[in-house]
C-alpha cells in the first residue's frame, strides 16, 4: 500500500533537506529519500556537501591550517614548538566526526520538522490519481505517492575520458579528503575550486603540488585583479600552477600516475605523480530517477531542464539544486528548496541570481558578489571602483595575515554597488556584509557611512566603499 504525501524530495542535500523542512513548516506531510550511507551502512544525509564537500573539506583546510601555522607563523609570535607532529589518521578521523555530527544533525532536524525519512534510491514509477508514484528501494523498499515532487540529487565529479576515478590513485572530491598519508607529490588537474581547495590542503602538509590547468587565465569567473592577487600568492606558497596546458596521456601504474601534457609554450611535458586529482567540474546526477520512463525533460547537457521557478516540464513535478542550471553552491540550491516549498504553498518564493556570493576557502580566501570589473567593461557600464589593502587595516596587522584586499565597484552616477570581490583573510565571513548591502540596492556610501567596529577585519569593506569616492581615512 503507497503511502501517500503532499511533498516528496528526492535528495538530503542542502538543497532536498532544506525544501523538505520549509515545506514542513509550511504545513504539508513531507517525505524525503536519499541514499547515501555512512561506513557502516546507515544513513548519511547531507549529500555531497555534507559527505564528501564543503564540511569535510573546511575540517581538513582547519587542520592543515593549523598545522602550517604551527610550523611556519607561531615563531613570529615566540612561540617555539619542538617535535611538532602531524597525525593524518586523527585528521581524518575528526574530519569524519564532524560529518557524522552534520549527517545526524539533519536526521534530527527532519524529526523536529515531522518530515518521513526513507533511506534509499527513489526512482519514477508514473503518474496516478493524486501524484507521482516513486518507489523507493536499498535498503529501503516504498511505494510512496508524492502530489508534488522535488527532484535535489545533485551532481557528481567529472571524470577525464578514460581515467576512471579509482579513488585510490585518480581522486575525485572524494577520495582526496580521504588520504590516509600525505603524498610526495600530487597533481591536480583542473585549477577550479575544488583544485585549489583540495590543492591546498596537502601542500600545507607538505605535498608537491602541480595544478594543471586547461584555460590560459588563472580563476576566469573571478574579477581579474582578485585572481591575479590570489596566483600571486598561492605560487608563493609553492603550489605549482601551470595555465593554458593540454593534458594527453595519463597512465597509472600500482605507485605512480604519469600525466602527458603541452604546456602554453606549445612544448611537451610529462609530470610523474604519486596521487592525481581530477577537479574538472561536476555533472547533474540524474542516473537513479528513471526519468526518461515519465517523460522528464533534460536539457542539452544533462540537466534537469526548469524554468525561472524551478518547474519542470512535468505537472508539479519541480527541481532544484546542482541537477539544475546555475552555479553548483550548496547555498544557491538552498534558496532554490525554500522557493519552491513557498510556491507550493502559493507564495511567492525568490532566488537573487545576482545577489549569490561565490567563495573559494584558500589562504587567503577569495569572495565576491555581483559583477566583476570586466563583466562591467564588457557591458559598457560606466562605473567607479575603490579599493582597501588589507595591509593598512591594524586587525589583519595583528593578525599576521596582511595578504590581499577588498574591491567595491559602483555605478558612476548613482552609486549603487554592482559588485564587492575580496582576497584576504576571513573574505567568505566579510563578504554577507557585501551581500546585505546589494540586497538592499545600497549605494557605496551607504557603507561608507556605516559605523564599523575598530579594530575588525571588516573595516576594509568601509574603507574601499570610502575609496570609491577617493576619500579612505587609513590608506
Ligand atoms: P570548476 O568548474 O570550479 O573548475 C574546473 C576547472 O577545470 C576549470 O578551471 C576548467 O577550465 C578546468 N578544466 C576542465 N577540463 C580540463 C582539462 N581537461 N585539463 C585541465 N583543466 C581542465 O570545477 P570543480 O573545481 O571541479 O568544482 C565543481 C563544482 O563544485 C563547481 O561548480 C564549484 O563551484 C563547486 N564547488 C564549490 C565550492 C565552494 O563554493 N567553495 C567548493 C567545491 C566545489
Amino acid at each position: 500500500m503507497a503511502k501517500n504525501f503532499d511533498v516528496v524530495v528526492i535528495g538530503a542535500g542542502p538543497g532536498g533537506y532544506i525544501a523538505a523542512i520549509r515545506a514542513a513548516q509550511l504545513g504539508f506531510s513531507v517525505a524525503c529519500i536519499d541514499a547515501w550511507s555512512n561506513d557502516k551502512g546507515g544513513p548519511a544525509p547531507g549529500g555531497t556537501c555534507t559527505n564528501v564537500g564543503c564540511i569535510p573539506s573546511k575540517a581538513l583546510l582547519q587542520s592543515s591550517e593549523h598545522y602550517e601555522q604551527a610550523e611556519k607563523h607561531f615563531v613570529d609570535h615566540g612561540i617555539g614548538i619542538k617535535g611538532l607532529s602531524m597525525d593524518i589518521g586523527q585528521f581524518i578521523a575528526r574530519k569524519e566526526h564532524i560529518v557524522k555530527q552534520n549527517n545526524d544533525g539533519i536526521l534530527f532536524l527532519f524529526k523536529k520538522n515531522k518530515v518521513t525519512f526513507f533511506h534509499g534510491t527513489a526512482s519514477f514509477s508514473g503518474q496516478v490519481e493524486g501524484g507521482w508514484s516513486i518507489k523507493v528501494s536499498e535498503p529501503a523498499s516504498e511505494d510512496l505517492i508524492g502530489k508534488h515532487i522535488i527532484i535535489a540529487t545533485g551532481s557528481a565529479p567529472r571524470a577525464l575520458p578514460n581515467l576512471p576515478f579509482d579513488e585510490k590513485q585518480v581522486l575525485s572530491n572524494d577520495g582526496a579528503l580521504a588520504l590516509t598519508s600525505v603524498p610526495k607529490k600530487l597533481g591536480v588537474i583542473g585549477a577550479g575550486v575544488i583544485g585549489l581547495e583540495l590543492g591546498s590542503v596537502w601542500r600545507r602538509l607538505g605535498a608537491e603540488v602541480t595544478v594543471l590547468e586547461a584555460m590560459p587565465q588563472f580563476l576566469a569567473a573571478a574579477d581579474e585583479q582578485v585572481a591575479k592577487e590570489a596566483l600571486k600568492s598561492f605560487t608563493k606558497q609553492g603550489l605549482d600552477i601551470q595555465l593554458g596546458v593540454k593534458t594527453g596521456e595519463i597512465k597509472t601504474t600500482s605507485k605512480t600516475v604519469t600525466v602527458k601534457y603541452t604546456d602554453s609554450k606549445g612544448e611537451e611535458q610529462s609530470l610523474a605523480v604519486d596521487k592525481l586529482i581530477v577537479s574538472i567540474g561536476r555533472v547533474p546526477a540524474t542516473g537513479g530517477l528513471n526519468a526518461e520512463a515519465v517523460g522528464l525533460k533534460l536539457d542539452e547537457r544533462g540537466f534537469v531542464a526548469v524554468d525561472d521557478e524551478c518547474h519542470t516540464n512535468l505537472p508539479n513535478v519541480w527541481a532544484v539544486g546542482d541537477v539544475v542550471r546555475g552555479p553548483m553552491l550548496a547555498h544557491k540550491a538552498e534558496e532554490e528548496g525554500v522557493a519552491v516549498a513557498e510556491r507550493i504553498a502559493g507564495q511567492h518564493g525568490h532566488v537573487n541570481f545576482n545577489t549569490v556570493p561565490w567563495v573559494i576557502y584558500t589562504s587567503p580566501e577569495i569572495a565576491w558578489v555581483g559583477q566583476t570589473e570586466q563583466a562591467l567593461k564588457a557591458a559598457g557600464r560606466e562605473y567607479k571602483a575603490g579599493s582597501f589593502p588589507f595591509m593598512a587595516n591594524g586587525r589583519a596587522r595583528a593578525l599576521g595575515d596582511t595578504t590581499g584586499f577588498v574591491k567595491i565597484l559602483a555605478d558612476a552616477k548613482t552609486d549603487e554597488v554592482l559588485g564587492v570581490h575580496m582576497v584576504g583573510p576571513q573574505a567568505s565571513e566579510m563578504i554577507a556584509e557585501a551581500v546585505v548591502a546589494m540586497e538592499f540596492r545600497a549605494a557605496a556610501e551607504d557603507i561608507a557611512r556605516i559605523c564599523h567596529a575598530h579594530p575588525t577585519l571588516s573595516e576594509a569593506v568601509k574603507e574601499a566603499a570610502l575609496a570609491v569616492d577617493k576619500r579612505t581615512l587609513n590608506f
